[in-house]
Formats: structure tokens, sequence, C-alpha cells
């Protein structure tokens, strides 16, 4: 259908008016787009100004034109859960430190530690205990290194039957991520909230789960905190690509 220059060909599950006409071949020239990608930082430090509506939801509408592996249209439509103001975003912290705390408790034990010689994940486990101690102590000196008081929150769900539920989330948040710097936002990929939403590895720790009323079978979770940057960047690193050919 996106081929056929006389429009003579149907696709069952794909109307004609859904196709949307391509007008500009060329919106974004390499060089600009190299440009705009060194530029991405993660930010951890957001001004006290809420981001409208309208604005975030043009944002996370860019999930939608990420690759997926879904096939037969299953998992086209991305499940994108917002979270914005002060009270919700508070409710979203609560339910995160909650997790933290429990997954704290369970790297601390004595089983873990003797798994941790034996398993790869419970390895991979233990290598995140310094960083939730860490932000677990901040927030006990009543500072957020969680969400760093952001005010909002963007989480991309899929369901665990999808074909490939974790690779589409990721490449949907890349999209809301770089979107949200097109239009002078900022984010910071956040781990944690994705954890927390599924409650990964940590029996009964559903509460951020339950706030967001994701469906029963969304257990694959990708997050990110959004909001206006509150510092400029004057510079950015220098980032190594390491590319081997093989021809
Ligand atoms: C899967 C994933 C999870 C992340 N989780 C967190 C997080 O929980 N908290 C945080 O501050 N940064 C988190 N980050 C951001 C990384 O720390 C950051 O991308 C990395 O240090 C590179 O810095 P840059 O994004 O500024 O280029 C995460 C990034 C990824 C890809």
């Amino acid at each position: 259908m996106a081929v056929c220059p006389s429009g003579s060909i149907e696709h069952s599950r794909l109307k004609a008016e859904n196709l949307v006409k391509i007008e500009d071949r060329s919106p974004v020239q390499a060089e600009a787009f190299t440009a705009f990608l060194r530029q991405r930082r993660s930010v951890r430090v957001y001004k006290d100004r809420p981001v409208d509506r309208e604005l975030v939801e043009r944002v996370c509408s860019a999930a939608g034109y990420a690759p997926t592996g879904a096939f037969q249209g299953l998992g086209w439509v991305r499940k994108v859960t917002v979270v914005s103001g002060e009270k919700r975003m508070q409710e979203v912290k609560e339910a995160t430190v909650e997790y933290m705390r429990k997954l704290r408790k369970l790297l601390e034990g004595v089983l873990m530690k003797a798994a941790a010689r034996f398993s790869d994940s419970a390895k991979g486990g233990m290598v995140t205990l310094p960083d939730v101690r860490m932000r677990l102590a901040e927030w006990e000196q009543g500072r957020d290194a969680i969400t760093y008081d952001a005010p909002c929150a963007v989480f991309v769900s899929a369901s665990k039957q999808a074909v490939t539920p974790r690779e589409d989330c990721d490449a949907a948040l890349m999209n809301i991520i770089l979107m949200a710097q097109a239009s002078g936002l900022g984010t910071c990929w956040n781990g944690w909230l994705g954890h927390a939403a599924t409650g990964d590895h940590v029996s009964g720790a559903d509460a951020l789960g339950r706030l967001l009323g994701l469906p029963a079978d969304h257990k694959i979770v990708e997050a990110a905190t959004l909001g206006w940057p509150g510092i400029k960047l004057h510079s950015v690193p220098w980032r190594e690509t390491e590319i081997r050919w093989i021809d």
C-alpha cells in the first residue's frame, strides 16, 4: 500500500485513510541529527514547572513509530502511562522506595550472598546493591535521587505474551526520549521506576504497579522522568563507539 502509485492495493488490517502522506523526504540532515544525538544527556535537575498535557501527549505519541518485534498487528499500539503532578509523583516515589527497601533487604540476606556465588542473575542483582543503598540513603536524608523531583514520569509497558516485549518497550522509550529532547524537554531513563512497576524479583512489591493500573499481563515496563531541564550544558563528553567490520 505504501509503494503502489495508484493506490490499488488493499490490506485487511490497514485502512488507506490511516496512511500518512510523506511530504518532506529529508526533514533532518545527517549532520544536524548527529549533533542532536550528541546533545542528549540524562537530566537529573528539573525546573519546578509543569509540562503541558498536550506537549506530553505529542512527545509520547512518538512511541508508536519505534520498531516492534510484534507481528500480525499484536503490540502495534504502544501503551504509555503518564504520571504527573506533585501528589501523584509523590505516590510514585513512595511506592518505588517501598520496592527498593524490600529489594535491599533481599540483596543483603545471606541466601542472596550464597546464590551470587553460583548464579549470574543473583550476581547481577548484587551489583545493584550499592546503587540501591545510595538512593535510599539520599531518600532518608530528604533528597530525591530516584525521580530528581521531576514533574512527570512516563512508563512504557508491554505484555509478557508479546513476542519481544522488552525490546519493544526499549525502542518506544528511546523514541519518547528523543522526541522530548526535540521539544526542549529533559528526560532520564529510570530503571528503578521500571523495576518497581513490575515488582521485579521481589514478591509482594506491587504498590507501583497498582498505582499505575497497568493491565494484569503487563510485566515489562521501561520508564523515564520528564520535565523542563533545570540546567544548561555547555559541552558534552566524547562518546566512543567501537565498530568492527567483517567483510
Ligand atoms: C536501562 C537504563 C536504566 C537507567 N536507570 C537509571 C536510573 O534508575 N537512575 C538514573 O539516574 N539514571 C538511569 N539511567 C541513565 C544512565 O545512568 C545514563 O543514561 C548513562 O549514565 C549515560 O549518561 P547520559 O544519558 O547522560 O548520556 C538508566 C539508563 C538506562 C539505559
